[in-house]
């Protein structure tokens, strides 16, 4: 069958154009082809949606119908061949089915004091007067929390080693023109230390000694007491009764960590823009979180509407994936009213969807009211993807969300130093919030409010 119409350009033009400035690549090319088209930025022609009814089709077709992790190649350098994320069918299944209770529930619930007390450490640093850099200070967050729920660590030599060599690693793919390795791989050559890809290994290699080196000291010393996803794995069996193997534990830890805390971060980070961008939002904001004072407890935290609003309009405006994980289909499958054979590749467009203005009327504009005003499917809202494929910490990235904000703004006034604006840039495959000291803190707001966040 013909795919649908795209853009003529060779297939390396549009793979520059999606590295360099993706929302306009993804804009213009939906301006002229509309909701479904066939685009090659990924250098194979991609089929792309952003029309909810093809989304629906694609996130309700069996699992066993699409290879997803066959297709997320770009990621096997540094996530490894056993990442949830690379695998399909049975053994992608058995991982999800492993990973999910602890970052879900109850066990999500008993993290709220410790993102409540990280919180409160990392904005102590933060001067009265003194504009801060607000995306490193959110992922000094985020990157604490996920190194002290998923693998148990605490603050230490090991923890602080392995927090600098993430950040390194991060910083290797954090403008447009860093990340083209990553979507290149003819750059992809080990020319020494100085090379970025020379580099990136070298940096692996640190990360994956000291993993290892805190996998077998778990191994030497097992502690029954710790609750932590690593523990967690390092116990666990298949139906076989065999354990997982090193390798695997190591890839699983290194996936939830480079997924769990670079799109939190952004997220955060957008949230804190828009929040202090517009005086509206933030005084709805704060009337509502004043309003629990007295009564207040974690699940009331999750439920509060507006908060929770601003979380879903943060994630619908700059989508931090604003690709999910593209499918390849197994068997010829239909999607509205095309009928694929097997091998094409469907990729639904986040970005494109949350901004068609028949759901979002205005998408430019960030206002968090219209998540209170009518209820999206999840295939029109769709930050965190779909299907079987659904990001695996989509409760866990809300909670910390929800938790830190209400930290922030409950403990401290903020404003946007001057008139600094914020622009949505690539960092890696995501999209992030530019970086900079664009925050500052004006006041300690002079009662304390405190919120019972243990369960
Ligand atoms: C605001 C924060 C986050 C956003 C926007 C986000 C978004 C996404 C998206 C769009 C996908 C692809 C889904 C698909 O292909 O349908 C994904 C997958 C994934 N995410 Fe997240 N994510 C976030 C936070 C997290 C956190 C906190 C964790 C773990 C602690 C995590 C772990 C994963 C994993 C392991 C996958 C692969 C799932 C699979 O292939 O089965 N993410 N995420």
């Amino acid at each position: 069958m013909k795919l649908p119409n795209g853009p003529k350009t060779p297939g390396f033009v549009q793979r520059m154009q999606w590295v360099l400035n993706p929302l306009k690549f993804m804009e213009t090319t939906a301006a002229v082809y509309g909701d479904c088209f066939t685009a090659r930025p990924t250098g194979k022609p991609s089929v792309v949606f952003s029309n909810p009814q093809a989304i629906q089709d694609i996130f309700t077709a069996r699992p066993d119908q699409f290879y997803v992790g066959r297709a997320n190649g770009i990621f096997r350098a540094l996530l490894g061949d056993y990442s949830m994320m690379l695998l399909d069918d049975a053994p992608h299944q058995r991982q999800r089915k492993l990973l999910a209770p602890p970052l879900h529930g109850d066990h999500l619930r008993s993290y709220g004091q410790l993102i409540w007390n990280i919180t409160e450490q990392v904005i102590s640093t933060w001067e009265i007067g003194k504009p801060f850099p607000v995306r490193l200070s959110m992922t000094e967050i985020s990157l604490r929390v996920i190194l002290q729920t998923v693998f148990g660590l605490q603050e230490g030599q090991r923890y602080e080693k392995l927090k600098l060599l993430i950040q390194s690693v991060l910083k290797l793919s954090s403008s447009p023109l860093k990340a083209l390795p990553l979507f290149f791989p003819l750059l992809q050559q080990d020319l020494g230390p100085w090379s970025p890809w020379g580099q990136f290994k070298l940096l692996k290699k640190k990360v994956d000694d000291l993993i290892y080196a805190e996998i077998q000291e778990l191994r030497d010393t097992p502690d029954p007491s710790r609750s932590d996803i690593l523990s967690l794995m390092m116990s666990a069996q298949d139906n076989d009764g065999k354990p997982m193997t090193d390798q695997e534990i190591r890839d699983e830890l290194i996936t939830l960590l480079m997924a769990g805390h670079e799109a939190s971060t952004s997220a955060m980070t957008w949230a804190l823009y828009w929040i202090h961008l517009l005086p509206e939002v933030h005084k709805k904001l704060l009337q509502e979180l004043d309003s629990i004072e007295g009564n207040a407890s974690i699940d009331i935290l999750m439920k509060l509407p507006y908060l929770d609003a601003v979380c879903c309009e943060t994630l619908r405006l700059y989508p931090i994936i604003m690709l999910p994980s593209t499918r390849m289909t197994k068997t010829p499958i239909r999607v509205m009213d095309y009928e694929f054979p097997a091998g094409t590749l469907l990729v639904p467009s986040i970005y494109l969807t949350h901004h068609r203005p028949d759901l979002y009327p205005q998408p430019k504009q960030f206002r968090p009211e219209r998540f209170l005003e009518r209820k999206y499917s999840q295939y029109e809202f769709l930050p965190f993807g779909g299907g079987s494929r659904r990001c695996i910490g989509m409760a866990f990235a809300m909670f910390e969300m929800k938790v830190v904000l209400a930290r922030v703004l409950l403990h401290l006034d903020l404003a946007i130093v001057g008139n600094r604006r914020v622009k949505p840039i690539r960092r890696g495959v995501t999209l992030a919030p530019s970086d900079g000291e664009w925050l500052v803190a004006t006041s300690l707001h002079e009662k304390e409010v405190s919120i019972p966040i243990s369960v």
